[in-house]
């Protein structure tokens, strides 16, 4: 009865279920997964949703790619970060998720292919799955930073089903970020076998090590579209706006977008109270955007010094993002070692395993929690992995 695209859904894992058992006889879980902005004790300006509530929301005026006042809000917020784009450029969508569905839409007949990175972001193979496309991968690879394998890259690129090249920079959970230089390879790659990219920037804003993470927008070599929102920008998952900006060579772009107005024209998903306020959302947004950057920087300090009494775990560098990952020795499995955080530590901590990496032993830590808990989780974590020893 039910579609394929949803053959693999399991229930939930091992982790989940021992999480739910713990919270469920009331026992503290210090939670090093925490993703979520508006639970990790930010102060957001009062009355900063009352912006939904504006008069001129209650007249609709359905726009495929978003209401201009709105789109241009993105594209001068765009420029903030240094990336020059023109409103006609500018999409609006629901969310970053809903931003590589309709990309999937565009680009991607059923069965055709996607290259993704490894390790990333879990959702990426659930998102695929649900447009009925396939998910391949290319790796990044620990030499003290993580980089791209350029020559698998080009490998997979003739595949001939393949479409497109999702870059994630800043990347989750690495926290790593491409090069000018290889964002210029993945173009030339791109444009030699006529793929497209997605370039999912959510993480933009959060550079923990010096400098910013270039936009793949900064080349006009391949159809490019480059993703963010304010589920990131602002703290502010739950209003649900996201957006694309498309660049490259001008007869693809102008084919590109009259394609996807055809799509978004179906859905016009994005409500019109969240186009109104987006001035507002960013413009507030910035003091909450602020305190979360103070947070993952001052954060990921904490952790690099309490790891350095504890020679087992390693820390490695994050150039940018919300996310760490600490190396620990693989003495038994990281499903066996994030069961037993969290049973005898209290401490809920992400496994490699869910974010693909190559081989174990890595914890993933998020950088968002508030500073005592996160030091109180850090320390258990290291801890308890010395002791296993
Ligand atoms: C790399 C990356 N892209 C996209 C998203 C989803 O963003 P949105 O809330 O805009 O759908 C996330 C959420 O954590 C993410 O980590």
């Amino acid at each position: 009865m039910f579609s394929s695209r949803l053959r693999d859904a399991a229930g939930p894992n091992r982790l989940a279920v021992a999480l739910e058992r713990r919270r469920a006889a009331g026992l503290e879980v210090y939670d090093l997964t925490l993703s979520n902005p508006t639970q990790a004790g930010f102060t957001y300006p009062i009355g900063m949703l009352a912006p939904l509530a504006d008069d001129r929301s209650l007249c609709y005026q359905p726009e495929p790619f978003g209401m201009l006042s709105a789109r241009r809000v993105v594209a001068d917020d765009l420029a903030r970060r240094g990336v020059s784009v023109t409103v006609d450029r500018t999409v609006l969508t629901a969310s970053t998720s809903e931003a590589y569905s309709l990309l999937f839409k565009l680009l991607c007949d059923a069965g055709d292919a996607v290259l993704a990175p490894r390790p990333s972001y879990p959702l990426i193979e659930h998102l695929t799955g649900l447009d009925a496309v396939s998910l391949e991968h290319y790796h990044l690879e620990f030499h003290g930073r993580w980089e791209l394998d350029l020559d698998e890259l080009r490998a997979k690129a003739r595949g001939r089903r393949v479409r497109a090249i999702i870059m994630i920079s800043p990347n989750n959970p690495t926290g790593s970020v491409f090069t000018h230089d290889e964002l210029d390879a993945v173009a030339a790659i791109a444009r030699e076998h006529d793929l497209a990219i997605i370039s999912d920037e959510v993480f933009a804003d959060y550079a923990i090590a010096d400098g910013r993470a270039a936009s793949a927008l900064h080349q006009e070599q391949a159809l490019t579209f480059a993703l963010g929102g304010l589920s990131k920008s602002a703290g502010l998952p739950q209003v649900k706006l996201g957006w694309m900006a498309i660049g490259g060579p001008a007869g693809l772009v102008n084919d590109a977008m009259a394609r996807l107005e055809t799509i978004c024209d179906a859905y016009l998903s994005v409500s019109t109270p969240v186009q109104v306020a987006v001035s507002d959302f960013l413009s507030m947004g910035a003091s909450v955007r602020v305190q979360i950057q103070e947070r993952v920087r001052d954060n990921y300090q904490r952790l690099t010094a309490l790891a350095a009494a504890h020679p087992t775990c390693t820390v490695l560098p994050v150039e940018a993002g919300w996310y760490a990952v600490v190396q620990i020795p693989n003495f038994v499995s990281e499903e066996a070692v994030v069961l037993e955080l969290l049973d005898e530590a209290g401490v809920l901590v992400h496994p490699g395993y869910f974010f693909d990496f190559e081989r174990e032993a890595f914890l993933v830590v998020s950088l968002l929690p508030q500073p005592d808990v996160f030091a109180s989780a850090v320390e258990a974590l290291l801890q308890y992995i010395g002791s296993r020893r």
